[in-house]
């Protein structure tokens, strides 16, 4: 598997990891946790750092991949401080939800299943959330928006990117240097 640029940029620390597992590592059990903790600090789940649960808990890497790709709270690649999901059912879908998803990737500049380079904004459909008379729904990390127009979408991004305005440093994944003595070696 090859590995992105913003894979790069994000290489877990050994230390970081080694401090997780420390903390929630108590066999397969502990597994989910470990994963969570992991998906919390990096918005996704590091190849290595997979290797490195897999290696410590121990459950083959096969195992660790089965969950990781099982549910949709864990991702295999970043994702942005600001994720915006547009639901792609069949009722949103008839009431507009194609436009909705045009616009997005308009002002954000990314293709839906995209992160934009500088890990602020993901762009990502998801299947019927339940809500289909609200329909076209946008769900993004301040909750859900209905009912959606070209306008609301303009004002929903202009809303979330002020909010990343001020508070630049508040959401980013831990990042350090590539160079970092402690970065994890590429597998
Ligand atoms: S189709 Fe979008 S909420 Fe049901």
């Amino acid at each position: 598997m090859a590995t992105t640029g913003q894979e790069r940029i994000i290489q877990p620390r050994v230390s970081d990891i080694r401090k997780i597992l420390d903390e929630q590592s108590n066999g397969a059990s502990s597994l989910l946790a470990v994963l969570e903790d992991i998906q919390h600090q990096y918005r996704f789940l590091p190849r290595d750092a997979l290797i490195m649960v897999s290696e410590r808990i121990p459950v083959p890497l096969s195992q660790v991949y089965s969950v990781a790709t099982f549910y949709n709270a864990f991702s295999l690649k970043p994702r942005g401080r600001h994720c915006f999901q547009v639901c792609t059912g069949t009722a949103c879908h008839v009431r507009g939800a194609t436009q909705v998803i045009t616009r997005l990737e308009t002002l954000l500049g990314i293709e839906t299943g995209e992160t934009s380079d500088d890990l602020e904004y993901t762009l990502e459909t998801v299947n019927c959330l339940g809500a289909c008379a609200l329909g076209p729904i946008v769900v993004t990390d301040q909750g859900y928006d209905g009912m959606m127009t070209i306008s609301k979408v303009d004002k929903m991004v202009r809303r979330v990117h002020s909010l990343g305005s001020e508070n630049a440093d508040a959401g980013k994944p831990a990042q350090v240097d590539a160079a970092a003595t402690d970065a994890v070696p590429p597998a």
